[in-house]
């Protein structure tokens, strides 16, 4: 049965030093993990991303590359369960092409082998809504069988995407051939609390409270219609502990917010709790930008998860985007 308890078991948290790692890592103590181990290369995540679990005894913090197997065989031993998030989302992989296929695509392969040599009961593997792709093709519900479109997107978009569905596709071929466990979550875009500025569209929430509270008008592109579907990373931390303790395997499920937004609803919302400020304007492309399109209003069905997993979102965009701000603040006040 490839149902894992959370409680008295060991969780190997791949790539664990980042914005998903830092809340589950924290979810999966609190549910009483025996041992959670934040496996990571510290390239792109930092010390301060699991700065606030210091000092938790069952944590192990493990420096690791992905793309070494020898370090990962050692470090999963005796794991009951992996959490593999380590990856290059499409901003890094504009800047260096190379090294986020290499780390997606190479690393994920090594992780799944790593899983299965040491006997790991089931593999958690972190895609996206990027396997649906992006531009004009998006539109209506995205569900788990719907194709990917990649006519009229930038090509970094569709490099992440690709990769993420080579990810999936290393993760069915090792239950194949070797019945290792999994379960795919495709997230959509992730916001919270240790917010990074890595991922382009919730790079664009801070964008925005910042131009508000610097007295600057928010940019919205086009007519602000575009949609947005996010997901608060406290959600994600559940769904990933959903996918351990459930026996689905074999399967890839959307993990999506409860609703999706226009960015001109995002822009109210911010607005509302940056206390005010000027309203947005409205511009077209900007060159060299890369941003993420599509044909018109979509949202991420998120039902099958809850079918499967029992999972469903809790946290609405407005609270959402009230405890990353609030996290905001208080992050810039102790650096400054
Ligand atoms: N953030 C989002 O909006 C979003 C949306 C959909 C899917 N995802 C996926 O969810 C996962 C987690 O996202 P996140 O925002 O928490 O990511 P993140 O960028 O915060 O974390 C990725 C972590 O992987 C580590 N890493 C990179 N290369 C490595 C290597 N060679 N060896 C070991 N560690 C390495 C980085 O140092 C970083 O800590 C990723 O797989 C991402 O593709 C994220």
């Amino acid at each position: 049965m490839p149902a894992i308890p959370i409680k008295d078991h060991i969780f190997t948290i791949v790539g664990g030093a980042s914005l998903v790692g830092s809340a589950t890592a924290e979810h999966l103590l609190a549910q009483g993990a025996a041992e959670v181990r934040v496996l990571d290369n510290f390239s792109l995540g930092g010390d301060g991303a699991i700065a606030h679990l210091r000092g938790e005894p069952r944590l192990k913090v493990i420096r690791a590359d992905i793309l070494r197997l020898p370090e990962l065989l050692e470090a999963y031993r005796g794991t009951h369960g992996v959490l593999h998030l380590a990856a290059l989302m499409t901003l890094n992989m504009d800047r260096d092409p190379w090294t986020g296929l290499d780390v997606n695509i190479r690393g994920a392969q090594n992780s799944i082998e790593a899983a299965r040599q040491v006997g790991a009961q089931k593999f958690v593997f972190a895609s996206s809504n990027a396997t649906y792709g992006y531009g004009p093709g998006i539109k209506g519900d995205l569900v788990e069988t719907t194709p990917f479109h990649s006519v009229g997107a930038p090509p970094a978009a569709i490099l992440y995407g690709a990769s993420k569905i080579i990810g999936e596709q290393l993760c069915r071929d090792a239950f194949r051939k070797h019945k290792l466990d999994y379960v795919v979550l495709r997230y959509s875009t992730v916001y919270g609390e240790r917010q990074h500025y890595r991922a382009a569209n919730a790079l664009y929430i801070i964008e925005t409270y910042d131009a508000l509270k610097a007295g600057r008008a928010p940019k919205v592109f086009g007519d602000g219609s575009e949609t947005k579907h996010f997901v608060y990373v406290g959600d994600l931390a559940r769904a990933n502990a959903a996918a351990f303790e459930s026996a689905a395997t074999d399967v890839a499920v959307n993990a999506s917010g409860p609703e999706a937004v226009t960015t001109l609803e995002l822009v109210r919302l911010v607005t509302e709790i940056a206390g005010g400020g000027p309203a947005p304007e409205f511009e077209g492309e900007t060159p060299g930008k890369v941003r993420l399109t599509s044909g018109g209003a979509f949202r991420i069905a998120n039902e099958e998860a809850a079918k499967i997993l029992g999972w469903v979102p809790q946290i609405g965009m407005r609270e959402g985007l009230r405890r990353l701000i609030t996290w905001l603040e208080e992050d810039r006040r102790r650096n400054a």
